[in-house]
C-alpha cells in the first residue's frame, strides 16, 4: 500500500503523485452543460447517447477550459474515476437510475459537502484513494519525500500523522503533538496547511526539528512550533496561550514505548520511568491535559505498541489505551499497522526466529493507533 503524502489542491482533492496522464482539467461549465442535457432527456438511448459522447470527448479534450480566458472554472478529475461515472450511467437498467447517477455526478462536481471534522468532499468520496479506511495499515515504505528521514531512532512514518490530519481535521485547524521529536507531525502539518504546536523533552532534538521544519516549504503559511519541556509538567493551556489559540482540534501523542529505546538520560524522560506504574502515571497526567484543550468532538490519536518483560507480553498499548478511556474519551478504533524493518533488524531476522521457536514466543511485527473522540 502506498501512502506517501498527498497534497489536497483544493476544491479538488488530487495526490500529489498521481499520473499526470490520469488527471483531467475540465471545463466545468461544459461539463455541467452537458450532464444537465443528459438529464433532461426522457429516455434511456438519449441518455446513453450523450453521455457517450461525453465519455468520448473526454481524449479530444473537448472540455479543456478556454484559452481566452472566458470559461475559468475548472474541475480536475481522475480520468479513471469520471470514466467509471461515466459507465455506471450508461450500464443503469432503468432512466431513473441512470438520472440519479447523473444527478450525483454533477454535484460531484459543482457542490462541496463536508463534515465539520476534514475537508474531504463527501460528493467525491471516491476519489480519496489516499485515505486510509480499514484497520489494519501494512504500509510497506516510509515516506521520506522532503525534508523526511528515518534518522530519528524512534519516530514514526510520516504516513500516520498525515493520515490522522487528513481524517480529523481540516485546513488551518490546530494539532497538539505531545511528543514532537525530529519534528514528523509538524512537517506534514505544514505540508496540509495545518497549524502545529509540538512538545519535546530534549533541546537538541528540539533543535534539529526546526531546522528540517524550516526547510521544508510552507505554502500555507502555518505555523509549526516546537516547545522545549517536559509534557507532563507542562501546562498546555497556558502553552496555547502563547500562540493565541485556547483549543487544538487534534492531539497526537507517540510517547516512547516505556523503556523500549532510551531516549536520553534525563529522569523526566518516559523512557526512563522506574516502572509500568509510572509511566502510565505519566501518560495520565498527559492525557489530562490533553483533554483541557481538546476541543469538543474532536479526536485524539495514540500511537504505541507493546514490549515483552522476562519473556511475558506485556500489551502496553492496551494499558494506555485504558488510561485514555479512564478520562472519558471514547475508543473510536485500534488500527494496526506493521513496523517497519531497518536493516539492522533485518539483519537479525533469522536470529529473533530462532529464539522465538526455542522461546515459544512470536516476535513484534506490529504496533497500535488508537483513535480516540471527545464528547461533544
Ligand atoms: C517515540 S518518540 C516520538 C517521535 C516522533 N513522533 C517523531 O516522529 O520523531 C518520543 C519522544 O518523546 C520524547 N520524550 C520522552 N519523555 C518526554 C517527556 N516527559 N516530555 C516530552 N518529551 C518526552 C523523547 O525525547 C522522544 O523524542
Amino acid at each position: 500500500m502506498d501512502t506517501r503524502n498527498k497534497i489536497a489542491l483544493f476544491p479538488e482533492h488530487v495526490a500529489a503523485d498521481a499520473p499526470v496522464q490520469d488527471l483531467l482539467h475540465l471545463s466545468r461549465t461544459a461539463l455541467q452543460t452537458d450532464l444537465a442535457q443528459a438529464l433532461a432527456s426522457t429516455n434511456r438511448a438519449e441518455v446513453y447517447a450523450r453521455i457517450s459522447n461525453i465519455r468520448a470527448s473526454l481524449d479530444r479534450h473537448d472540455h479543456q477550459p478556454q484559452e481566452n480566458g472566458t470559461d475559468h472554472t475548472m474541475v480536475v478529475m481522475h480520468r479513471t474515476h469520471l470514466i467509471d461515472a461515466l459507465d455506471q450511467i450508461v450500464a443503469a437498467q432503468t432512466l431513473e437510475r441512470a438520472h440519479y447517477y447523473i444527478e450525483r455526478l454533477l454535484k460531484g462536481i459543482t457542490e462541496t459537502r463536508t463534515s465539520a471534522i476534514n475537508d474531504i468532499n463527501l460528493n467525491r468520496w471516491k476519489e480519496y484513494d489516499d485515505i486510509l479506511t480499514d484497520s489494519l495499515w501494512v504500509i510497506e515504505r516510509r515516506d521520506s519525500s522532503g525534508v523526511h528521514m528515518a534518522d530519528y531512532w524512534g519516530n514514526f512514518i510520516p504516513q500516520i500523522p498525515n493520515q490522522m490530519m487528513q481524517r480529523y481535521t481540516r485546513q488551518g485547524d490546530w494539532v497538539l503533538d505531545t511528543f514532537a521529536g525530529s519534528g514528523t507531525t509538524l512537517i506534514e502539518g505544514q505540508r496540509l496547511g495545518r497549524n502545529t504546536i509540538g512538545i519535546e523533552l530534549q533541546a537538541h532534538v528540539a533543535a534539529a526539528a526546526r531546522q528540517r521544519i524550516a526547510a521544508e516549504p510552507n505554502r500555507y503559511d502555518t505555523l509549526a512550533e516546537i516547545t522545549v519541556g517536559d509534557s507532563t509538567q507542562l501546562n498546555y493551556r497556558d502553552l496555547l496561550s502563547n500562540y493565541g489559540q485556547r483549543k487544538v482540534q487534534l492531539v497526537l501523542i507517540h510517547p516512547p514505548y516505556f523503556d523500549i529505546i532510551k531516549f536520553s538520560d534525563d529522569p523526566r524522560d518516559l523512557s526512563n520511568a522506574a516502572s509500568i506504574e509510572d509511566f502510565l502515571a505519566g501518560m495520565e497526567q498527559i492525557v489530562a491535559q490533553a483533554c483541557t484543550v481538546l476541543e469538543r468532538g474532536r479526536y485524539m490519536a495514540l500511537v504505541i505498541g507493546d514490549k515483552y518483560v522476562r519473556g511475558e507480553w506485556l500489551p502496553l498499548g492496551f494499558l494506555t489505551m485504558q488510561v485514555v478511556q479512564q478520562q472519558g474519551l471514547t475508543l473510536k478504533s485500534i488500527i494496526v499497522k506493521n513496523f517497519d524493518e531497518t536493516t539492522g533488524k533485518r539483519n537479525q531476522q533469522q536470529l529473533w526466529r530462532y529464539r522465538a521457536l526455542v522461546g515459544g514466543f512470536y516476535i513484534f511485527k506490529h504496533e497500535y493507533i488508537f483513535v480516540f473522540q471527545k464528547h461533544a
